[in-house]
């Protein structure tokens, strides 16, 4: 790639950014759809946020994204936002559009999409949600729009599953709800068709330890880890011992930034498909 003055910039803004994987993931698909565009990532303090997203109206940054712990509070700093970043009260991706900075939210969407990509049909099922922070938002508020069955919600921190559980309520009443931590004492796994963990438990420094004990699950019951660092966490090392489908969190990571992509050019998604080239890429990063 050859910087020159017609190059665009993208970037991440979030506290810390050093470990993340986004530069590389949009650089890579920069080069794949041939774009004259850089992707950077800046460490930003809370008390500059304005600062920031003033600079970055006056150098005309074409698109960003957000990570923690700034996915909430940039909402005042914007202009406006998609339907998905309104229910989530979150954003994870915006788009200059003409000197207007709009908020998007990609994570609910780029999970439900690796489980089409994976052929899993969420209609009807019962689903158990580990987790009650960020990401389990995302992923609790896409699939209550998706024809659930029911969800249980697991979290260490009771107050944040409540809250979670009142907002799939209000988008889809008709799902069956239920709550309880993580010891899943109340729950009957034999009925649960897909358990995914939203916690940071089993990603490094938590990467000896595992949500929960797969015992009393169905063997036909998919386990779906968000964490994508270490790759095989020790959740899926379990399920693959025990015969379940298990999925990862890196093609997650892969489609929620595909779907960045996809809000700042426009791209359809047969254009889309050739940046899944970027996984071998990632491979290397993830062991
Ligand atoms: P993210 O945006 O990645 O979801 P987050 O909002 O901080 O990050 O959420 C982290 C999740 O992992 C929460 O559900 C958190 O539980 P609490 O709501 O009780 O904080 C969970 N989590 C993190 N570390 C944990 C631990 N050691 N034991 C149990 N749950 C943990």
């Amino acid at each position: 790639m050859s910087i020159d003055s017609s190059t665009t910039l993208y970037c991440l803004i979030g506290n810390p950014i050093d470990k993340s994987l986004s530069p590389l993931i949009h650089n890579e698909m920069f080069r794949i759809f041939g774009k004259n565009s850089i992707y950077l990532a800046f460490n930003i303090e809370e008390n500059k946020l304005r600062d920031v997203i003033d600079g970055f109206k006056a150098i005309n940054v074409k698109g960003f994204n957000v990570t923690i712990p700034f996915k909430k509070t940039i909402i005042r700093y914007l202009d406006g936002l998609s339907p998905e970043a309104e229910i989530l009260g979150a954003v994870n991706t915006v788009k200059n559009q003409d000197g207007k900075l709009i908020g998007y939210n990609t994570d609910g969407e780029g999970f439900y999409k690796t489980l089409r990509n994976n052929d899993i049909d969420v209609k009807d099922k019962n689903i158990l949600l580990l987790g009650a922070g960020g990401a389990a938002y995302g992923i609790g508020i896409t699939l209550s729009t998706k024809g659930i069955k029911s969800i249980y919600i697991a979290n260490r921190t009771r107050e944040k599953a409540v809250n979670l559980e009142k907002e799939i309520k209000k988008i889809n009443p008709n799902i069956s709800t239920s709550i309880g931590d993580l010891s899943l004492r109340e729950i009957n796994k034999k009925d649960i068709d897909i358990i995914i963990n939203a916690t940071s438990i089993g990603m490094y420094p938590l990467e000896n330890l595992s949500p929960i004990e797969l015992n009393g699950f169905d063997k036909k019951t998919i386990v779906y880890d968000i964490v994508y660092k270490p790759r095989e966490t020790k959740l899926i090392k379990e399920a693959n011992l025990r015969g379940f489908k298990a999925i990862n969190g890196l093609s997650m990571l892969l489609e929620q930034a595909i779907l960045s992509q996809k809000v700042w050019f426009n791209l359809d998604e047969k254009f889309l498909e050739k940046a899944k080239k970027v996984e071998g890429l990632l491979l290397v990063y993830v062991e």
